[in-house]
């Protein structure tokens, strides 16, 4: 009787814990990720070999047009990311780095290079 009761205790706790979750997640993915400069300059050294950090310095300038991105808005930088991740956009290098990125990186590096003048 008393094994009954716990077990019953248990399951819902759990399922109480699991809608929790479920409904914290949908939090999560409807809140756009908000981006932290600080938070992106460990990042940025995976672009600042084509996008120079320091303005616009093209590193092969022979072979790609590296768009300047420093004091783009925020937000054309995101959806330019969110572009090459999704395939909508497409560029060898840009697809690769930019699929690896979450969206609080993409969010990151938009503030970052928004910032920058
Ligand atoms: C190997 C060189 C290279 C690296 C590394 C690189 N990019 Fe790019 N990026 C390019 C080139 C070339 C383009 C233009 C591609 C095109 O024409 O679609 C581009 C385009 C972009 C664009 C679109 C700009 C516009 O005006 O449309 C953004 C935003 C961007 N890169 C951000 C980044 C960020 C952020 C990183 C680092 C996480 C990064 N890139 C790393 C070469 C690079």
């Amino acid at each position: 009787m008393k094994l009954r009761f716990s077990l019953k205790y248990t399951v819902s706790v759990l399922a109480a814990s699991a809608s929790c979750a479920i409904a914290g997640q949908a939090f999560a993915a409807d809140a756009a990720p908000v981006g932290n400069v600080q938070n992106a300059r460990d990042k940025v050294s995976m672009c600042i070999g084509c996008h120079g950090i320091e303005g616009y310095k093209a590193t092969f300038p022979e072979l790609y047009h590296v768009p300047m991105i420093a004091g783009q808005n925020a937000k054309y930088i995101e959806t330019a990311l969110n572009e090459y991740k999704k395939g909508a956009r497409s560029h060898p290098t840009m697809d690769a780095i930019a699929g690896s990125l979450s969206d609080q990186d993409i969010a990151d590096l938009a503030a970052y290079y928004s910032n920058l003048k």
